[in-house]
């Protein structure tokens, strides 16, 4: 198992491990392996888009110095769950606006320390802003139609100015009428607009098809 240069992520092979924040626990099936007195929970790209970026070249810096993440579309924990290992000493906010997934969701949370959840809309920031302040890292996963806005609502509420903010863009939840390329081009230039300009940007196949990670810095 050999440290890579992301903060708390591990590899043996191609595939990407992080330490086990409760041995002997599976959050969604994964393989567990043990070296010496260390358990590591694999993370599989197929089932985390934040996996399949690392994979497909996500900046090194990405979780440097990271004390606070405001995470938007929690679903049932799944990457999560992984920041929550790699982020040991962070404070990570998830909104997760379905009372369905919320459930498994804060049952995670009860476990994890540096888990906080909150029922809310990540179109509503303003129900939040004053409870997450600055984080020095923003994550969006919603499959929603106005994606690049609801990422720039939550960027300028609650960005710290030398923070980054990754978005996974689902480009077939925006119009399924215009080509992905016409899409994303405009995904990426209301970004740049919106202040956000994106740094560094990738397909995530051919482990998700439909998606393309941007990394933006204030
Ligand atoms: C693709 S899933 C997220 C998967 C998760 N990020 C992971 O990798 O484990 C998208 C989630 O976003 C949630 N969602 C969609 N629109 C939302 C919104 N406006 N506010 C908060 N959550 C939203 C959905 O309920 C769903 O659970």
């Amino acid at each position: 198992m050999e440290p890579t240069d992301w903060t708390g992520v591990y590899r043996e092979g191609r595939d990407l491990y992080t330490v086990n924040a409760e041995p002997g626990v599976r959050v969604y099936g994964e393989t567990l392996r043990s070296v010496g007195s260390v358990e590591y929970r694999q993370w599989d790209p197929f089932r985390s888009k934040l996996a399949a970026f690392l994979l497909r070249g996500a900046p090194a810096d990405l979780f440097r110095d990271v004390r606070s993440v405001l995470y938007l579309g929690g679903a049932h924990g799944t990457t999560v769950s992984h920041l929550s290992d790699l982020l040991p000493d962070a404070t990570i906010f998830v909104i997760e606006k379905s009372p369905t997934v919320f459930a498994p969701l804060l049952a995670l949370a009860q476990r994890r320390r540096n888990l906080l959840p909150l029922l809310a809309d990540a179109q509503l920031p303003e129900r939040y802003r004053a409870d997450v302040g600055e984080v020095d890292l923003l994550y969006q996963d919603v499959a929603q139609r106005n994606q690049a806005g609801i990422f720039l609502e939550n960027a300028r509420a609650c960005l710290a100015d030398d923070g980054h903010g990754v978005l996974m863009l689902k480009v077939r939840s925006v119009t399924q009428r215009r080509s992905s390329a016409q899409v994303i081009h405009e995904a990426r230039n209301e970004l740049a607009r919106g202040g956000f300009p994106v740094r560094s940007e990738a397909p995530l196949a051919p482990f998700s098809r439909e998606h393309v990670a941007f990394v933006v810095r204030p």
